[in-house]
């Protein structure tokens, strides 16, 4: 059975939505197996976003991770890497589909980067590297 690592970004805690989405993630069948309040730092998210460092929203996109608490948890679930994602959306939250988390609670705001509530695994390499880079200890 997999597990994939989810972050509620900051934007999302800002706006009270952390409880919104682990609503979604439960209600689908999935099992939060660990939870976490937590502030990244800035050696923690070079390390989650070393495959997009060079891109044009990279340090908006670590400037936006660091402004406040996130919350870090691991789901665990038949496919939930896919499942996940798919609970998410598209990555774009204007284009995200309603329905999906981004579509229905996200929105452009005009900024370098896309606040898009929430950040999933891609893949199960990704899962498992970022899973230990967030739960060190697990
Ligand atoms: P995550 O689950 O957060 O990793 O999102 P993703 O896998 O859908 O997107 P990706 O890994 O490609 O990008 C990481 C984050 O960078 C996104 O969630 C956005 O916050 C931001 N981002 C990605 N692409 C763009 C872009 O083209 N423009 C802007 N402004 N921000 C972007
Ligand atoms: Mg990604």
């Amino acid at each position: 059975v997999e597990r994939t690592l989810v972050l509620v970004k900051p934007d999302g805690v800002a706006r009270g939505l952390s409880g919104e989405v682990i609503r979604r993630i439960e209600t689908k069948g999935y099992r939060v197996v660990a939870l976490q309040l937590t502030t990244a730092t800035p050696e923690l998210l070079a390390q989650h976003y070393a495959e997009h460092e060079g891109k044009p929203f990279y340090q908006p996109l670590v400037d936006f991770m660091l402004s406040g608490p996130v919350v870090a948890l691991v789901a665990e679930g038949e496919r939930v890497i896919e499942g996940f994602r798919s609970l998410a959306g598209a990555t774009d939250p204007t284009a995200a589909a309603p329905g999906t988390i981004r579509g229905d609670l996200g929105r452009d705001w005009g900024l370098a980067v896309q606040q898009n509530i929430v950040h999933g695994s891609d893949s199960a390499e990704s899962a498992a590297r970022e899973i230990g880079l967030w739960f060190p200890a697990s």
